[in-house]
């Protein structure tokens, strides 16, 4: 694997691999084996938006693997200030052995990985999110002891983690079925090219604007933000707009009743998801967040280490 720019350039040989080497890295640390895959080595973090759990997750994992982690806010480089992806791109290729980056446009990220000579991990864009969900098909893994013949219910958003799972699950074989208001839907490009992968893989991609149709026998049911950042001002008007789209107690009796929910994180209680669900035995929320760090650790082996 040369770089993680979105889902859909994995194989499916590359998403399986991914998962057993998570599974690998997660019993290895909780048994205290050390590893040093990545020893010497340094990875630029680059951020054009906020983070709590990719920051601390790419760093502390980065450190776990004998390497180190460099901080690069846009604030701070010169990248903030205008220069080029181009030149951005030759010059830390020539320090650092890795990039993930965290900005707004797609397009960026996918320039950095073509003009440099290192590895790039997109740490989030306003269209992808890879790394969340390989975390989340891993930590679904561990709760249902695999992806077999499971449905995965969105409601909200049809923003980047939506196109990311929808993805995800057409790779691994898992229905996906979205609910999202009028105007909010994932675009088109990313449905057809999930559902045509989908149909590869034997599941099915259902979009609907009905959370209702969506959460019906679901076994994972997942949460995002309204308000995705770099979307503030439209704060307001979201939240009235989605409120139909809350993931609360009367629309949770419509999933299977062994489902768990889940959110990517950080989670807003009391507009996407209510209180009782998101904090009930269901959630696996923190599994998820823990997640991060063993699936980006399998995505540094893979890349930088060679390992997939
Ligand atoms: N889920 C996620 O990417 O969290 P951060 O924004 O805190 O990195
Ligand atoms: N959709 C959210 C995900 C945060 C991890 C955002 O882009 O802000």
């Amino acid at each position: 694997m040369k770089h993680l720019l979105k889902i859909s350039d994995l194989t499916r040989e590359e998403f399986d691999g991914l998962m057993s080497l998570t599974a690998k890295l997660k019993k290895e640390q909780k048994s205290g084996i050390e590893h040093h895959i990545l020893k010497g080595k340094t990875l630029g973090m680059i951020f054009t938006k906020s983070s709590t759990r990719t920051r601390v997750s790419f760093e502390t994992g980065m450190y776990q693997l004998g390497g180190q982690a460099l901080f690069l806010s846009s604030n701070d480089i010169q990248l903030g200030r205008g220069e080029t992806i181009y030149d951005t791109a030759n010059v830390l290729s020539s320090y650092i052995d890795g990039i993930m980056i965290r900005t707004f446009k797609q397009s960026d990220v996918e320039e950095l990985a073509q003009y440099g000579q290192i590895p790039v991990i997109n740490g989030l864009t306003d269209d992808h999110h890879p790394c969340q969900v390989l975390a989340d098909m891993f930590t679904i893994i561990e709760h249902k002891g695999s992806l077999d013949g499971l449905k995965m219910a969105y409601i909200g958003d049809g923003n980047n983690m939506a196109n990311s799972l929808m993805e995800v699950c057409a790779l691994a074989g898992v229905d996906f079925s979205i609910a999202t208001p009028d105007g909010f839907a994932c675009e088109q490009k990313y449905v057809d090219g999930a559902k045509a992968v989908a149909e590869k893989y034997g599941c099915k991609i259902d979009v609907s604007n009905d959370p209702v149709r969506a959460i019906k026998d679901a076994d994972v049911v997942y949460a995002d933000t309204w308000v995705s950042m770099g979307q503030e001002e439209e704060k307001a008007a979201r939240l009235k707009l989605f409120m139909p789209y809350q993931i609360n107690k009367e629309l949770w009796s419509h999933a299977n009743k062994d489902a768990i929910f889940m959110h990517c994180l950080p989670a807003y209680r009391g507009y996407e998801v209510t209180e009782d669900i998101i904090d009930s035995p269901c959630s696996v929320i923190f599994d998820e967040a823990e997640n991060r760090l063993h699936a980006q650790k399998a995505v540094m082996a893979a890349t930088m280490g060679q390992m997939l």
